[in-house]
């Protein structure tokens, strides 16, 4: 039965997602962000290395020209969400010595740990099978995006979507770009399927299935 504190609730949250405002970050809305990953993707190396260490990585990232990156803001100025998107993944992640060793040290102690020291070794051994699966990816990715718990199952996602696409047909990406997202994660994997993006296989990377999506422009 429809109850008149549900029809408040859902009003309240309609005029909330009403509020919302897409921004794109300032130098110090980064740790937020990294915050937001960190606690919304647990399982990605970038978030074991710390806050520190992924504002730094991320905010490097989205400034460069061949990237786009929108945060989203409520009334309050919370942060709701962010995603990341670049026109070359490859390109994207080159990193100049001095940012390496700014890294380093944003990373601290957490560069020792097991976890860290796993990913590289996983990495190191299976280089020929992740340069292989590498070939067949589309240069433009979608790398990141997340919702801020208060905010998922409205639909945000498909928002930042809409933008990342623009900015792809903008940049003249024509054809399919590339999401990858752990297998585990049933609700990205659901999502990115609802979205039309293709499966493509499943790959092991630094140890983890990661699942490979294409997602066409057309
Ligand atoms: C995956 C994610 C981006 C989806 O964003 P979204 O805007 O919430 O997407 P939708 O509104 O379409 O909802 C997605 C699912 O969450 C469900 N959902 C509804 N209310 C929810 C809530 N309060 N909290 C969590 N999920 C909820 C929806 O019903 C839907 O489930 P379904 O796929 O079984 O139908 C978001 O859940 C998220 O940020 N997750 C953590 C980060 C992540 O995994 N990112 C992707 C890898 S880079």
């Amino acid at each position: 039965m429809y109850t008149a504190s549900q029809g408040g609730v859902r009003c309240g949250l309609k005029k909330l997602m009403e509020s919302l405002v897409f921004k794109t970050p300032e130098k110090h809305h980064w740790r937020e962000i990294a915050r937001l990953i960190a606690d919304s993707i647990p399982n990605s190396i970038v978030s074991h290395l710390g806050v520190p260490f992924a504002a730094l990585y991320y905010e490097h990232i989205a400034k460069k020209p061949l990237s786009c990156c929108y945060a989203v803001f409520d009334a309050m100025n919370n942060l709701a969400g962010v995603s990341i998107a670049t026109l070359d993944r490859t390109q994207s992640r080159k990193l100049t010595l001095i940012l390496k060793v700014k890294l380093f040290c944003a990373a601290n102690v957490r560069i020792l740990s097991l976890k860290t020291i796993h990913w590289i070794l996983s990495g190191f051994f299976n280089i020929d099978e992740t340069n292989n699966n590498e070939k067949g990816f589309p240069k433009a990715e979608l790398m990141v995006i997340a919702i801020a718990p208060q905010y998922r199952g409205q639909h945000l996602s498909r928002r930042f979507l809409e933008k990342i696409e623009k900015f792809f047909k903008e940049n003249n990406v024509n054809n399919t770009y590339l999401i990858l997202t752990e297998y585990s994660n049933l609700k990205a994997n659901r999502l990115y399927g609802r979205i039309g993006a293709k499966f493509i296989k499943t790959n092991t990377y630094h140890g983890k299935k990661i699942n490979e999506w294409h997602k066409s422009l057309a």
